[in-house]
């Protein structure tokens, strides 16, 4: 039978034995997969874990300096690194979505290298890979046609030439969690939504600039806590606002406006292969158009994705 406190221990001891008195360094995402795995390492080999998390520019709003608090606050070893400028600068005027993917994923790999490259004598490179990860890389390096080429901080490089601390690897999201439960992680880490390690870039259709990425982080918030108050966020497998490349006419007061569109999505799904569109209600939808329209400078329409997957994707690139 296997249950959360058995594998704890017995993980522990596992990743003792296998990494001694050496040092792991390890990418942080402010997921639950990265978490949990971090702070296994961390119980089992204490200050030798380094932590590394980088702000792409593409997190939600405040979420950088939320997480990063948290993790010190856990007692993880963590360094953060403001590498927005790098991101916002490369990604300038580029509109075709797998082409974000592959920045993206390229400049993290180059962060995450270049700081793990100032700190000595790491051995291990620790992972928060779970198993749908390892069936997932499988099925998509085989014939099939890739739809959209996943990235996130599980993918780093094998060329990185070290050993893999893997304390996941053979668990479920569920398991996962139940793990994170039993050693204490905060519930704002475990019930969180997924979010794609692209993050916002994915959601902006069209280039990016700071400003779009300030506008969705605005509706976002508004959309997100709107969720948790009125009880629907756990109701929810994922949910998030888009930002989409079309100006319409508007009128607020006695004049005439041009401005940006949002539109909110939200799914009900067991594992994010199918999706359905949640049917939220409409006084919700309703107050949520009212708050994005009146508190988000440059959003003058507010439309609801009634899209399910297929033929839609949950994300809009
Ligand atoms: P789609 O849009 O393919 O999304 O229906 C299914 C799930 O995957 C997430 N997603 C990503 N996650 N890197 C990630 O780490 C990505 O490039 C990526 N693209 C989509 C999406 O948020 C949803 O949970």
């Amino acid at each position: 039978d296997w249950t959360p406190a058995a594998f704890v221990q017995e993980t522990i001891e596992k990743i003792k034995a296998q990494v001694g008195d050496k040092r792991v360094v390890m990418a942080l995402s402010g997921g639950v997969d990265s978490t949990v795995a971090a702070e296994l390492v961390h119980k089992a080999i204490g200050k030798n874990l380094f932590c590394i998390f980088v702000d792409n520019g593409l997190l939600r709003k405040d979420e950088y300096e939320t997480v990063l608090e948290s993790y010190k606050h856990m007692g993880l070893n963590v360094k953060g690194v403001n590498a927005k400028d790098l991101f916002y600068s490369q990604l300038n005027d580029v509109s075709d979505p797998e082409k974000k993917r592959k920045i993206i994923g390229r400049l993290f790999i180059e962060v995450f290298q270049h700081e793990a490259a100032q700190l000595t004598d790491i051995a291990f490179l620790g992972q928060g890979t779970i198993y749908p990860d390892v069936i997932e890389s499988v099925s998509v390096n085989g014939p099939s046609v890739t739809i959209k080429s996943h990235h996130n901080v599980g993918g780093l490089p094998e060329k990185m030439n070290m050993q893999l601390v893997e304390p996941l690897r053979f668990l479920f999201k569920d398991e996962v969690r139940r793990v994170g439960r039993e050693i204490g992680i905060s519930e704002i880490f475990l019930g969180r939504h997924p979010f794609p390690g692209p993050g916002l870039a994915i959601r902006i259709l069209g280039a990016i600039t700071p400003e779009k990425v300030a506008m969705l982080q605005e509706a976002d918030a508004i959309y997100i806590e709107g969720l948790r108050e009125a009880g629907l966020y756990d109701k929810v497998w994922q949910a998030g606002t888009i930002l989409l490349p079309v100006q319409s006419v508007g009128v607020m007061g006695d004049e005439r406006t041009y401005e940006f569109t949002i539109a909110l999505r939200a799914v009900t799904s067991t594992d994010g292969m199918t999706a359905d569109w949640a049917h939220l209600p409409y006084e919700f939808l309703a107050k949520m158009s009212n708050d994005i329209i009146n508190r988000v400078k440059g959003i003058n329409r507010v439309v609801y994705d009634i899209s399910s997957k297929p033929p839609a994707t949950i994300e809009w690139e």
